[in-house]
């Protein structure tokens, strides 16, 4: 991919537009015959998934925020509807119990409407407890996937059981996502890619990291309850602790550099973005920065393709990360020997990227198949969350990053690579923190499409 705006193949530009909802119905046909072999192999008759509960703070009366059950957003877009069940018998029409309680302390959850309840037999309910009239009888033939609060029935009866059988066939091919779930993604993507602009208007006008927060969250549309995770916006030194989420109430002086790894929801999916900026004057950054911009767009994300093994894609985005820390002086070893003695793990200590879509992180990184087995990690790089081979319809993201982390850096040393690096271009870089650039990107037949750069593309 060169670094021009991308051609969108129109298949997926389709998914893209607004009309994500006429693309459901083939999502929802998509999710009926993996359950039906997924039941099969679990031999059950039905599935059942609740949307969860909600969880009471110990020696406290209040409730931490509600997180759906991913496996009952994957069949419709409800995130705010704790006791709500979805039940799935091959051949019929799925069914969707929804909790709408008397209760005037609390707003009550609209009655179901959207592009959606047609698709269902819907029974509404007054208490969580009556979900249970409108599951099947006998709970030993179904498969129930959700946490143990959610049991209904004498001594918690109809109980979920989780059986690995059905999870893993369903968590594998969860990460082959429908036109819909793209779609849904990408729309993720523009509420974030709205916010990110207006976080880096923040920074420019001199914001603290809490204020830079808040003008994402107003942006977002989204406050952090919503957001699929805690906001990572990082000044000067700050960009060098990976998931930094203290958000500082003073701006620091002087503002060096941003990080902001920051994301947004739509319907129960994820996205997650990252960009980096220099402050004005800050010209060395601002270089580093262009550089791992540079090399995240036009080298790492052409292995980005069906048939590449993540794992080989994370190791060349070591080399290639490498490759721009001898430029910059950084490094003395050579970029290959930096790999291979683990000095670029140094500067680049998490994986290249993720599934995403349901969740931030997507289930199924590892898995070999859809009946079990895991796909190892390479040797020395643990923090890496994805190890299967790339194919059309997967979402992943591209993050690479350069950070300059004291206790790295002192373990380098310690090991006996402290002559790999020039020490003091280390020193004069210690300030910023640390560069990662973050997308999210489509893999097709063809080129991978970035949902996150085409974004940026079509608001510019
Ligand atoms: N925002 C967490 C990550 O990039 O994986
Ligand atoms: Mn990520
Ligand atoms: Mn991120």
């Amino acid at each position: 991919m060169g670094c021009g705006r991308m051609v969108v193949p129109r298949r997926i530009e389709q998914t893209m537009s607004i009309a994500v909802a006429r693309h459901y119905a083939d999502h929802l046909a998509t999710l009926q015959a993996r359950t039906a072999t997924a039941l099969e192999r679990g031999g059950f008759d039905h599935l059942v998934v609740p949307s969860g509960t909600l969880h009471v703070q110990v020696f406290d009366d209040r409730d931490y925020p509600y997180a759906a059950n991913p496996q009952f957003k994957h069949w419709l877009p409800l995130t705010r509807n704790p006791g709500s069940w979805v039940v799935a018998t091959p051949g019929e029409r799925p069914r969707l119990v929804y909790l709408q309680p008397r209760d005037y302390w609390h707003v009550v959850p609209d009655a179901p409407s959207g592009y959606w309840v047609d698709h269902f037999d819907i029974v509404v309910i007054r208490k969580p407890e009556e979900a249970l009239q409108h599951l099947p009888k006998n709970a030993s033939r179904c498969a129930i996937l959700g946490e143990p609060q959610s049991a209904l029935g004498q001594y918690g009866a109809f109980k979920p059981n989780n059986p690995q059988a059905v999870i893993d066939y369903l968590d594998y091919h969860r990460a082959y996502k429908t036109p819909y779930e793209v779609g849904m993604i990408h729309e993720a993507t523009r509420r974030g890619v709205r916010a990110h602009r207006a976080a880096e208007r923040a920074f420019r006008a001199g914001a603290s990291e809490f204020g830079i927060h808040l003008a994402y969250c107003q942006a977002a549309g989204q406050d952090a309850t919503e957001l699929p995770y805690g906001n990572i916006v990082a000044l000067n030194e700050h960009g060098a602790v990976l998931h930094y989420t203290e958000l500082g109430r003073l701006p620091p002086k002087p503002v060096r550099s941003f990080l902001i790894d920051a994301g947004a929801s739509h319907g129960g999916y994820a996205c997650d973005i990252t960009r980096t900026y220099a402050a004005d004057g800050n010209d060395e950054f601002q270089a580093l920065v262009d550089a791992v911009d540079k090399v995240q767009r036009e080298d790492i994300s052409q292995r980005f393709r069906a048939g590449s093994d993540y794992r080989q894609v994370h190791l060349f985005a070591h080399l290639a990360l490498a490759n721009v820390l001898r430029d910059f002086g950084i490094l003395k070893a050579s970029p290959e020997a930096a790999v291979a003695t683990g000095v670029s793990s140094a500067f680049f200590p998490h994986g290249i990227g993720h599934g995403i879509g349901l969740q931030v992180h997507d289930v199924a990184g590892f898995a070999a198949s859809d009946s079990g087995g895991t796909i190892a990690k390479p040797d020395g790089h643990p923090y890496l969350r994805l190890t299967r081979v790339l194919e059309p319809g997967m979402v992943v993201t591209n993050e690479p990053g350069v950070y300059f982390i004291d206790m790295l850096l002192e373990e380098l040393k310690a090991k006996g690579h402290g002559d790999a690096v020039d020490w003091a271009r280390i020193d004069a870089f210690r300030p910023y923190g640390g560069v990662r650039i973050e997308d999210e990107l489509v893999i097709t037949d063809g080129d991978p499409v970035n949902l996150t750069r085409d974004v940026y593309a079509e608001s510019a």
